[in-house]
């Protein structure tokens, strides 16, 4: 198959560029491939909202700006926070214009809310299901522009470049190309190949290989672990953003549920075993510190407390205005035993966010030619050590739609490859699995590892363990996958072992507590500020 564009993922990053690319230029064909259902992405499960300086009376761009270097602890590239921050309020229109709601007072005004680190009320929001609502809105405006074609349950395996036509590809090859993807139609069992003139990952983040995550089971950082296969540049993996408040509930595995921040911007308070608000202990900001100083301390107070949770006090909240913000938290709570007004809700950080990822410039460009990136997988310089609170919706709709520009000034420069020249997928030596658990068990151990060696709280020696470990997992899913039918599940477990290797080597290179990445072992910053590139 050929296409002009050729997106991975279906979430905000490529909807919306994918949106744009089709109204801009009606005679050339965009296809959007997804991995499972088309909404099954990490943009329907935000919940806090999108930050954008709306009202420049009470807020200003230079406010904004410097919350979002003062969270990055010093690893933001300002520039590119200028970008965001300037750009991102145009791009928050055109969202309202395809249709999404954004919550109203009865002026007309929209009701902002406030999360950690903001120094003004600055995020939009549709209740507490504000990607929801946004990804609904993309996905009824994709329908009504016909040279979209949006592919769903198609598992992209990997990137077609310059190796597949028998060049030897290395990290220092200059113009490394990239000519589409080899991806398993889940319609049909069959192996493809699709060739694009320009290609866009926007394959999301990978909270999945950490036991505990917010993120649903489609984030497992493939787009990542493609990019590195093919010898591009990845950049920050060490910085994984931890939530700090995810609701605990004791046996549950893969996705927790999400407790925004918002509501510690509406005045919910945390509070441990022993009902003591602690937060002020930590910082002068309390509730509302950045998220790696709020995740810190709640670790800090689960350690001493021996627990396995803290608690979020919402008690003393007027019942009508959680109900009317939170509808989605106070029935969740609800349908597990906890009514919010009378109780605490158990508590605990998950992995939420990578703030590194695929190496991108300006235009959202990656070091590998006609191959950009946007949205999660992307490390554009904005979020630096660690990502403000609903900046990263904002960053991807920024970045889809740089990327655009760039793109549909060059695609008619572009030649499309001989699809002749391109082999078919190699499956040789291959057969069926005899058993899923030699897959199911080393995700397992890859989930136990990464959380227990890699968490909020690192050091040296559990860094080298986790790495060890990392090694012979690495060998045994290689000779795997050596003699297997492909899988999304074998695929996925392969590209989260790439991505925690990734992250262990990032942290391991930074000398340096900053931002997410605290380390026992360097307790200070260093003076030399650096982005640490794979
Ligand atoms: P995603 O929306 O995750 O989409 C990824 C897409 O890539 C999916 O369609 C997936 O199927 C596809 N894909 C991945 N791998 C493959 C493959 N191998 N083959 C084919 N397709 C593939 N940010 C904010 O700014 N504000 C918030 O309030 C907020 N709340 C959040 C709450 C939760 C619970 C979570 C998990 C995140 C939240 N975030 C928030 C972060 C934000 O939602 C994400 O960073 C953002 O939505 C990522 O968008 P994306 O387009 O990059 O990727
Ligand atoms: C939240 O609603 O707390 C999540 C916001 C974000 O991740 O930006």
């Amino acid at each position: 198959m050929q296409t002009d564009f050729l997106v991975i993922g279906s979430g905000i990053a490529g909807l919306t560029y994918a949106l744009k690319v089709a109204q801009d230029c009606p005679d050339k064909t965009i296809t959007i491939l997804t991995k499972t259902q088309s909404d099954e992405t990490n943009t329907k499960y935000a919940q806090g909202g999108i930050a954008g300086v709306m009202d420049a009376d009470k807020d200003s761009f230079e406010k904004h700006i410097e919350d979002t270097l003062i969270a990055g602890d010093g690893l933001c590239n300002e520039h590119v926070v200028e970008i965001v921050v300037k750009e991102g309020v145009d791009r928050i229109k055109e969202l309202i214009e395809w249709g999404a709601q954004f919550d109203k007072a009865p002026d007309g005004e929209f009701k902002l809310g406030k999360e950690g680190g903001h120094s003004e009320y600055r995020i939009l929001h549709h209740k507490d299901f504000t990607g929801r609502e946004m990804e609904r809105a993309l996905l009824e405006k994709i329908k009504t522009l016909p040279n979209i074609k949006l592919v769903s349950h198609c598992f992209v395996l990997d990137l077609i470049t310059q190796h597949h036509l028998g060049y030897l590809v290395t990290k220092s090859t200059l113009d490394i190309e990239c000519y589409g993807v080899y991806v398993l139609n889940l319609n049909t069992q069959k192996i493809e190949k699709i060739l694009a003139k320009i290609i866009l990952l926007a394959s999301g983040g990978n909270g999945q290989v950490y036991r505990t995550t917010t993120n649903p089971a489609i984030a497992t950082g493939d787009g990542v672990a493609m990019v590195y296969r093919a010898k591009g540049r990845i950049e920050n993996m060490e910085f994984i953003q931890f939530h700090p408040t995810a609701l605990y509930e004791p046996g549950v595995r893969g996705q927790s549920f999400l407790i925004t921040e918002a509501v510690r911007g509406d005045g919910g308070i945390l509070r441990n075993a022993d009902g003591e608000a602690f937060m002020e202990k930590y910082d002068a900001r309390k509730d509302l510190a950045p998220r790696d100083i709020v995740a810190r301390a709640i670790d800090n107070e689960m350690k001493i407390g021996g627990t396995e949770n803290v608690y979020l006090d919402c008690r003393h909240m007027p019942k009508e205005k959680f109900l009317e913000h939170f509808p989605t938290i106070y029935d969740k709570c609800l349908s597990i035993g906890i009514d919010v007004t009378k109780q605490m809700i158990p508590v605990a950080p998950a992995a939420h966010y990578s703030c590194g990822g695929i190496k991108t410039d300006e235009y959202a460009r990656t070091s590998i030619k006609n191959l950009y990136a946007a949205g999660e997988c992307a490390s554009t310089g904005l979020h630096g050590a660690n990502r403000l609170a609903s900046n990263s919706l904002l960053e991807a709709m920024v970045f889809a739609h740089r990327a655009y520009l760039d793109a549909i000034e060059r695609i008619n420069g572009i030649k499309q490859i001989d699809e002749n020249l391109i082999p078919g997928w190699n499956a040789e030596g291959t057969n069926k699995p005899k058993e899923k658990i030699l897959i199911t068990q080393s995700l397992k151990e890859l989930k136990l590892l990464m959380s227990d060696y890699v968490g909020i709280v690192r050091n040296t020696e559990r860094l080298h363990r986790a790495n060890k470990r990392l090694d012979l997992l690495h060998e045994e899913t290689e000779v795997l996958y050596e003699k297997t039918e492909v899988s999304p599940q074998l695929c996925e477990l392969r590209n989260m072992i790439t991505v925690a290797y990734l992250i262990v080597k990032s942290a391991e290179f930074r000398h340096e507590s900053r931002g997410l990445h605290y380390t026992t072992d360097y307790l200070s910053k260093s003076d030399k500020v650096q982005n640490i590139v794979l």
